[in-house]
């Protein structure tokens, strides 16, 4: 018999978390019946998805932004349907890969900046280890610097480059010669250059976790110092790239500033193919890559597969072709000063940042007497449950999916597709204005733990009358 996917979806669909529990993560299945994250979406189009029984949700996440053309684009789904239906070959390995060539031409054409050769990977971790074996071979030196906070994924060699202590523990030992530096300060750059043993300084130019943003200059000096002390410069755009902050990479925003590497993946994907890029100098390519028998001493067998190949370059074509990126700068302002306009009338909310469609919003210790409590209760609880009180409600009340920026934070992170307009603008503010304004009531931590114990209940009998009694409040 023919395998049947609509028929094993009917088949296996609406059993909750049961399944992921049993057999993949029960520890995050507990998490998603918690936060009331345990829905199961049966159908998605650009930044919108919808549940089995016909709800639509604003996804404000884009799969940690990796959906920034929406999902199921059309362009790149017709792509990858041509590409099967032509019956291409796929990972003959010794070949000449036409598609890879053309991506790597397409990219190089928008990234510039004299970076010639394009390494491909098949996640934005798999990139950060690609960067950090070539900058060691071309410097012959072993250190690597990195910012408090950093986020550059969790493979072995990318986590021992984690700025956030809940992500290293338990995973030592790190890379030798990883040290941290302190986020926006070049002094504590220049001491690390300093000493000679540097083989590159790996950075995100606005950081993911907190969303936090460096002062203007900081990125060029940055770069300035390494060249000064004969280390690398590794910019990561994992996250950034592909017109998140408003322009294809976040560094074309600065001036002077001059990468060896530049690192891509996520949105490369349109959602439905795993690629990443390296883009790389050409002297710190001759120096891997040094003779025929080191010719691919660098590689990966999934590394330029055809649907990947297609992914990128249709990614690339509906990018130009629908300005994501002017959007990203246009529903970005929106959002941003919809947010600000509310800062006056809720004294938690203390600031709003970011840049393009990249958005943090932080709330901050209240002054009032009547909200200190309830913010000093929630805080001595759990340093990660205040912002979760906008994101629960956020998704059971609004049907909106959002995360917070990182552990012990108190920022609520806004990643939304690209292509949103200005109806999913309004529906976001509107309903983080409602949040707010619980959030402002005395008892808005009774609330919030009501909702989190009414949710653990509800994970702990597996009861579907609970849950259809929520569907229905
Ligand atoms: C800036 C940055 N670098 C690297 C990574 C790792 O990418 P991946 O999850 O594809 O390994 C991420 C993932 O969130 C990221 O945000």
């Amino acid at each position: 018999m023919d395998f049947d996917l609509s028929a094993l979806l009917a088949r296996e669909r609406g059993q909750g978390t049961s399944q992921l529990a049993e057999h993949v993560n029960p520890r995050f299945a507990t998490v998603l019946r918690t936060i009331g994250f345990d829905r199961e979406y049966v159908r998605a189009e650009g930044a919108h998805l919808w549940d089995a029984k016909g709800n639509r949700y604003l996804d404000f996440l884009a799969g940690y932004a990796v959906c920034n053309l929406g999902r199921n684009h059309p362009t790149v789904t017709r792509a990858l349907q041509d590409a099967l239906a032509l019956e291409l070959p796929s990972m003959v390995q010794f070949e000449v890969p036409t598609l890879a060539t053309v991506l790597a031409r397409e990219l190089k054409a928008r990234v510039g900046r004299d970076l010639d050769h394009v390494f491909f990977t098949n996640s934005g971790t798999e990139g950060i280890e690609a960067a950090i074996k070539f900058a060691k071979c071309a410097t012959g030196r072993p250190g690597l610097l990195y910012a408090r906070k950093a986020f550059h994924g969790l493979s072995s060699g990318s986590v021992s480059l984690n700025g956030c202590e809940s992500f290293r523990t338990g995973f030592a030992p790190f890379l030798p010669g990883c040290r941290m530096v302190e986020f926006n300060d070049l002094a504590s750059l220049e001491a690390e250059l300093a000493l000679g043993d540097v083989a590159a300084f790996i950075i995100e130019p606005i950081q993911g976790k907190g969303v936090n943003l460096h002062a203007p200059g900081y990125l060029a000096e940055a770069s300035r110092l390494c060249r000064k002390h004969g280390a690398l410069l590794v910019c990561d755009e994992v996250q950034t790239g592909v017109g998140r902050t408003g322009t294809f990479l976040a560094i074309d925003q600065e001036q002077g500033v001059e990468p060896d590497m530049v690192v891509m993946s996520k949105a490369l994907s349109g959602g439905q193919v795993p690629v990443g890029a390296v883009l790389v100098r050409g002297n710190v390519w001759k120096a891997t890559f040094s003779s025929l028998d080191r010719a691919i001493v660098h590689s990966s067998t999934f590394h330029m597969g055809t649907l990947a190949m297609v992914a990128g370059l249709s990614v690339l074509h509906a990018y130009d072709a629908c300005d994501a990126a002017g959007n990203a700068r246009r529903m970005g302002a929106q959002l941003m000063d919809g947010l600000r306009a509310m800062q006056p009338r809720f004294e938690m909310l203390k600031a709003v940042r970011g840049r393009g469609l990249m958005i943090g919003v932080e709330f901050g210790q209240p002054k009032s007497l009547a909200l200190r409590a309830s913010w000093a209760a929630t805080h001595a609880m759990d340093r990660n449950l205040f912002a979760q009180g906008a994101i629960v409600p956020l998704m059971e009340d609004h049907r909106i999916i959002c995360q917070v920026a990182g552990h012990n934070l108190d920022v609520v992170k806004l990643i939304p597709p690209l292509v949103i307009d200005e109806s999913d603008v309004q529906w976001f503010l509107g309903a983080f204005e409602s949040v707010l304004e619980s959030m402002h009531r005395p008892l808005a931590t009774a609330g919030l733990l009501a909702r989190l114990g009414r949710n653990t209940l509800r994970s702990m009998m597996g009861s579907s009358e609970l849950s259809s009694a929520r569907e229905r409040s």
